[in-house]
């Protein structure tokens, strides 16, 4: 038995490639760094769905806004009872309203709904009246209007549209095999969605980034780094944005993600000296691990740089995951539409380590 599946194929794919050794990821025959900050979010969600719905416009813009607007009907079922969970929990419980389907317009309801339901989720716990959709604008640019309530800079929406490309899709990762195992038993794409919000919510998978800020925090200055790492990893923890199953080498999209901090760090958007002193504990940081696991290649992941990026756009730490579901949910639709293309029910075999029956049948 492989323990956690480590290197073991369970599917063939041409969506993604995640190479660990060279560390670089291709989407459908594009390298990262075309797409990361050069394409649109629904451009690159375009390039995932090809092939896989019959009726696909060419452009994807004007049917996803109209799906933000559909969609933000359901954020009248935000009752107090919601208010008092996670957001992600919240938002993970206004997608399940959504009917399940297979077709374009679930779909395209689905890549809507995490941007939705996210903003108008953290508008409410604020005490703010959720802001209503603008289907004539970019997904990222509606994004941060609506959690803003204004219209974002261009800087803001492009480092937002940064963010969704370079996290959409990452070959066979946690939630996207859990969206294939629901999507092979043809249970429909809103259950395949559920499923993989269900499981990008673990701090070992998507919920690492909203802790690095409280590292980050906790750390407070450079100079508390070493100190203040040495003692996590004594008690045990894990360094929240170190380390990857696949990549033995840093994941491309730390520098992917780094870059676009680097464009929005004008003063405005991120605080003065934050980058500067986030280098420095990852610096710390790499130092530490290596010392610590010295035959274990422990790097920098995609939920360092990620948790500074998001900082800047102004979303909550609480709500980090959510906004990684927002370009993830483009690959969960895109790995279940192939599970259902050309894929049999997963079903993997056990050995049985239990006690034998008392006796004999
Ligand atoms: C994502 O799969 C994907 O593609 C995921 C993802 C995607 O796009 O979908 O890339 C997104 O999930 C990125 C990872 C986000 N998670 C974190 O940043 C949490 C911290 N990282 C770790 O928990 C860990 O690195 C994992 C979970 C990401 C990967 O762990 P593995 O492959 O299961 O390896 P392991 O847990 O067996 O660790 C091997 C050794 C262990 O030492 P021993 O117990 O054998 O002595 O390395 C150590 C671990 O303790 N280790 C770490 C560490 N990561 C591994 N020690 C300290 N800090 C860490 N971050």
């Amino acid at each position: 038995m492989s323990d956690g599946l480590e290197d073991v194929v369970a599917a063939n794919t041409v969506l993604s490639e995640v190479d660990g050794q060279r560390g670089q990821l291709i989407i459908r025959g594009h390298s990262l760094d075309e797409l990361a900050g050069r394409a649109r979010f629904e451009d690159v969600a375009r390039i995932l769905f090809d092939g896989f719905f019959d009726d696909l416009p060419a452009d994807v813009a004007p049917a996803l806004g109209a799906a933000r607007a559909e969609v933000f009907g359901e954020v009248a079922a935000l009752d107090t009872g919601l208010l008092d969970r996670t957001p992600i929990e919240a938002m993970r419980a206004l997608t399940a309203r959504l009917a399940d389907g297979d077709d374009l317009p679930t779909a395209l309801r689905l890549l809507a709904a995490p941007a939705v339901f996210t903003a108008a989720v953290i508008r409410a716990q604020g005490g703010h009246a959720p802001v209503a959709p603008d289907p004539a604008l970019s997904h990222a640019a509606d994004t941060l209007r609506m959690l803003h309530g204004r219209a974002p800079g261009k800087a803001e929406a492009d480092a937002l549209d940064t963010y969704l490309v370079t996290v959409c899709d990452h070959g066979l990762n946690a939630s996207t095999f859990t969206a294939r195992v629901i999507a092979s038993t043809r249970a429909g794409l809103t259950s395949a969605v559920l499923g993989g919000i269900g499981a990008l919510k673990g701090p070992l998978h998507g919920g690492a980034p909203g802790p690095v800020i409280e590292m980050l925090d906790e750390i407070g200055e450079p100079a508390n780094a070493r100190a203040w790492i040495e003692a996590a990893l004594a008690r045990g923890d894990r360094l929240m944005g170190f380390g990857h199953r696949i990549y033995r080498v840093r994941d491309p999209r730390a520098d992917a993600l780094k870059a676009a901090v680097r464009r929005l760090d004008d003063g405005s958007n991120v605080r003065p000296g934050r980058v500067a002193f986030a280098e420095a504990v990852e610096a710390a940081a790499l130092a530490i691990l290596k010392a610590h696991k010295p035959d274990r290649a422990l790097d920098t992941n995609v939920e360092f740089y990620t948790a500074l990026l998001l900082e800047a756009l102004d979303f909550p730490p609480s709500a980090f995951t959510c906004v990684f579901a927002m370009g993830r949910v483009a690959g969960w639709v895109a790995h279940a539409r192939e599970q259902v293309a050309g894929g049999r029910l997963i079903r993997p075999q056990s050995v049985y380590v239990g006690p034998a029956p008392l006796k004999a049948a």
